[in-house]
């Protein structure tokens, strides 16, 4: 064949790079071909079950665009978004000033620029097994190691503190901290997250203090991880996403802390910042507005989830074989199931997905092994519509487990 002709080849970064919450929906996708109902429990976008946006936000984003604001803005964010953002972080405890703060596309682009700004080739991050996909799809992206720290189903999902000293290399770089947590829903106390500063202080790694569930706790708000230590090197991420009920605008915010050590880290993620030019700009506008505005759609936000969050457990722990942590926060709960000999926890989600059209996530999709059995329910949709989906559920996991 000419080499006109051969397909073009894709870059090798592609085949290590892996999303798993998006890209099992091509799975679902033949299901549906197939005339089966597909119910989506997995991604968590509390939009697509009746979660809305407040009010007040969209009249202001609406307002920015009838007012023209419709053009570039500054590379790290409106001046006004990134002060509010700042006294939102100095209301939690964290001493920063908003020329340290950056809008950004939704939390996700803040995490890429800042792990791009700050780990070479080769080098390594600790993550948390399970984790949330996006911190090892972007290490894929640039060449860079996850290392796993266990966070343990049979102590609520803490951090192993001591497995996370054991993984510490010449070559680690940075600690992410997921808290409250995708895809457990655990939420770590003081103490705890203390430690892990402390631990990232002994090494001279930076933190990253993934917060975009902070208000989503169902006991209220938790304290940002950051005001532990304001001399710490911790970078802050929140966002409109979830619990501002906006995901689809890609609005979100970083702070990268006081500590003079972040000093050239600030400036490496600004230079980054400054080629993807801006994060959209009318929706920085409701930045201000969610920050400085009425925040009571956050309450009953709350009570649904933590009916819910029970609800999931209760069900999930009712079924032989089948055991759930209570999620503290979010929408999202990590049962594990016991699984016949030989099989994954691929087959166990594809086979309930197939059986039931019940689309979920298989836990090795956030890193944990294929054959402990854990998968990853969204539980945002009403409870009546879980009870029958967990019917559904209970089913499914007795015949495959009998087979
Ligand atoms: C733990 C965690 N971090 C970051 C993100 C990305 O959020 P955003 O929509 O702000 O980019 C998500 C989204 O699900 C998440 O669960």
């Amino acid at each position: 064949m000419p080499v006109a002709a051969s397909s073009i080849r894709t870059a090798k970064r592609v085949d290590r790079f892996t999303y798993a919450i998006r890209n099992i929906v091509v799975e679902a996708k033949k299901v549906e071909a197939g005339g089966k109902r597909v119910r989506y429990l997995n991604i968590g976008d509390p939009n697509q079950f009746g979660f809305l946006t407040p009010p007040h936000l969209i009249d202001a984003v609406a307002r920015a665009m009838r007012d023209g604001h419709n053009g570039y803005v500054p590379s790290p964010g409106m001046a006004e978004a990134r002060e509010a953002a700042a006294a939102d972080f100095v209301a939690r405890g964290v001493n920063v000033s908003a020329d340290r703060v950056l809008i950004t596309s939704g939390a996700s682009e803040g995490i890429e620029l800042a792990l791009t700004g700050i780990v070479d080739e080769g080098e390594e991050v600790l993550v948390p097994s399970p984790t949330y996909p996006l911190y090892t799809a972007v290490l894929a992206k640039i060449g860079a190691q996850p290392v796993y720290y266990r966070t343990d189903h049979t102590n609520q999902w803490q951090p192993d503190l001591d497995h996370v000293k054991r993984l510490i290399t010449a070559k680690t770089r940075a600690l992410v901290v997921i808290d409250p947590n995708n895809p457990t829903g655990a939420i770590y106390p003081e103490a705890t997250r203390k430690t892990l500063i402390e631990i990232a202080e002994t090494h001279g790694l930076v933190i990253l203090a993934d917060e975009v569930y902070g208000d989503l706790s169902y006991d209220g708000p938790v304290p940002a991880m950051a005001a532990l230590n304001n001399d710490a090197p911790i970078i802050s991420y929140s966002s409109l996403s979830k619990a501002y009920l906006a995901p689809g605008w890609r609005a979100g915010w970083m702070a990268v802390g006081s500590s003079p050590r972040l000093d050239g880290a600030l400036a490496a993620i600004k230079k980054l910042a400054d080629g993807r030019l801006c994060s959209p700009g009318p929706m920085q506008y409701a930045v201000a507005a969610a920050l400085t505005g009425d925040r009571s759609h956050q309450v009953e936000f709350r009570k649904q989830l933590r009916a819910r969050a029970a609800l999931t457990a209760n069900r999930m722990n009712a079924i032989p074989g089948m055991s759930c942590v209570m999620p503290q926060s979010a929408f999202y709960a990590m049962p594990k199931v016991e699984l016949p000999p030989g099989k994954t926890d691929v087959d166990f989600v594809l086979g309930l997905l197939r059986s039931t059209g019940v689309l979920t996530v298989y836990g090795s999709g956030f890193g944990t092994p294929l054959e402990d059995g854990f998968f990853r329910i969204v539980f945002l949709a009403p409870l009546d519509e879980l009870r029958a989906l967990y019917d559904d559920v209970a089913d499914f996991t007795a015949e495959f487990r009998s087979a």
